[in-house]
């Protein structure tokens, strides 16, 4: 594992987006695999001032998100689609045909499950992947006890995870119960994977998957089995390491 130590949330932001400019340079139909939450919304802000600065082109690039909410519409203000749109998709000259997320609203979720692996067996693997990290250690959604040979699957979502995403909802109950999220093996799959963590509230996580077991009540440290993973943390984040 590589671990890139931040000053603050700026840089880790900073040192991340040039890793996936680099990544695009090297190929710019690279396929990146991309993540939600409040973390990586400074990676996608760098990458929209290069974008205007006309460092990069998304032509012909594709991406392939890890997770959704299970009943939210693609348009619903809270979707993970809704959050790509607004804080990446709109910004840059990306097709957005090319630019995957699971369907929460699928009938069949079980067969919108298998329909998306094979989206990331044919499209992907991600030559890149960007991860964020939960304080209960899990990635994407995939919570605490998941399989580390999981698939793309269906997931009840915890309470704890719940309560930390509920800041972006109106009220607890408005948080949906279920999501659809790329499974541990789905994941392991990406050439490449970044692993972000910024703030005191990911310092026990962080403590954890550095110091921990490789276990599946800690779904993070299915990552260090990976052959190519960087640690992008800033100091908050790294302080009890
Ligand atoms: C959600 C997402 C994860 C994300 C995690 C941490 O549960 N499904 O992909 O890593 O939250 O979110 P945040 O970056 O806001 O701390």
């Amino acid at each position: 594992m590589n671990i890139i130590i931040a000053k603050d949330y700026k840089e880790m932001s900073q040192v991340a987006s040039q890793m996936i400019e680099d990544q695009m340079t090297k190929r710019p139909d690279a396929v990146l695999g991309l993540a939600t939450g409040g973390t990586p919304l400074g990676t996608y802000k760098e990458l929209i001032n290069s974008y205007k600065e006309g460092r990069t082109d998304y032509r012909l690039l594709s991406t392939i998100n890890l997770d959704e909410y299970v009943g939210l519409d693609p348009e619903h203000h809270q979707s993970y689609r809704y959050f790509m749109n607004q804080n990446l998709f709109q910004s840059i000259n990306i097709d957005k045909k090319n630019t995957y997320i699971p369907f929460g609203k699928a009938e069949e979720l079980e067969q919108e499950c298998r329909r998306y692996e094979e989206v990331i067996d044919t499209i992907g693997p991600p030559d890149l992947q960007l991860l964020g990290i939960g304080e209960n250690g899990h990635i994407g959604f995939n919570e605490p006890g998941t399989s580390f040979d999981s698939e793309t699957h269906i997931v009840n979502l915890t309470d704890s995870t719940r309560e930390a995403n509920a800041r972006f909802f109106e009220s607890m109950e408005d948080v949906p119960t279920k999501a659809i999220t790329m499974g541990i093996r789905s994941i392991l799959k990406s050439r490449k994977i970044i692993l972000l963590a910024s703030g005191d509230r990911k310092a026990d996580a962080i403590y954890q998957l550095l110091h921990g077991e490789t276990d599946e009540d800690f779904p993070a440290s299915s990552l260090k089995s990976h052959h190519d993973l960087t640690l992008i943390v800033d100091e908050d984040a790294y302080k009890k390491v």
